[in-house]
């Protein structure tokens, strides 16, 4: 069994996308997630599961918590530009209309936005899950939102 064939499994079943971000001595970080699962309601807890390998990781790890964009239909741009690779922190911010959060910034249109402070992380093989509190949530836009399936963005 391999890692390719859970891919190919894992493409048929829609995945809900995110952004997180997350904000380190001032340097902002953000990718698309399609990983952003709710735990617990009490306490009000979040996961989400994030890659070694992403420039990201190093920065979640530090941060004493982060930030989820849930996006909404109209939002595929969004989720394509923060799941580019390679693209330098500084350059990832130009054009995105983003607004100050409490953890990082939050992507400005997204159907809610969760605010989390960092409660654990968890050794996963190629990934770390970082469990967070939600501190606190805000409703946006109403309408559908985005999903992922087949390497594919639809609105759902
Ligand atoms: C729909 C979708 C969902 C994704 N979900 C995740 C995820 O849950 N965790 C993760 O680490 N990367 C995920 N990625 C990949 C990251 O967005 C991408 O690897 C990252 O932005 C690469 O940037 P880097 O150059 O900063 O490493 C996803 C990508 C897409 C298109």
């Amino acid at each position: 069994m391999t890692g390719e064939e859970l891919r190919e499994v894992m493409r048929r079943f829609p995945a809900p996308v995110a952004v997180v971000t997350t904000e380190v001595d001032g340097e902002r970080f953000g990718l698309t997630v399609g990983s952003l699962v709710s735990l617990s309601l009490a306490p009000p807890l979040v996961g989400i599961s994030i890659g070694k390998d992403s420039s990201s990781h190093e920065p979640l790890r530090q941060a004493a918590g982060w930030t989820a964009s849930l996006l909404a239909g109209s939002q595929q741009t969004v989720a394509q530009h923060f799941a580019r690779r390679g693209i330098p922190p500084v350059a990832l911010w130009n054009g995105v209309d983003v607004r100050e959060g409490t953890r990082g910034p939050l992507v400005v249109g997204a159907l809610a936005w969760l605010e989390c402070r960092t409660v654990s992380q968890h050794d996963a093989g190629d990934h770390t899950i970082f469990v967070g509190e939600v501190e606190s949530t805000e409703r946006g836009a109403t309408g559908p939102g985005l999903v992922y399936r087949d390497g594919g963005f639809l609105p759902a």
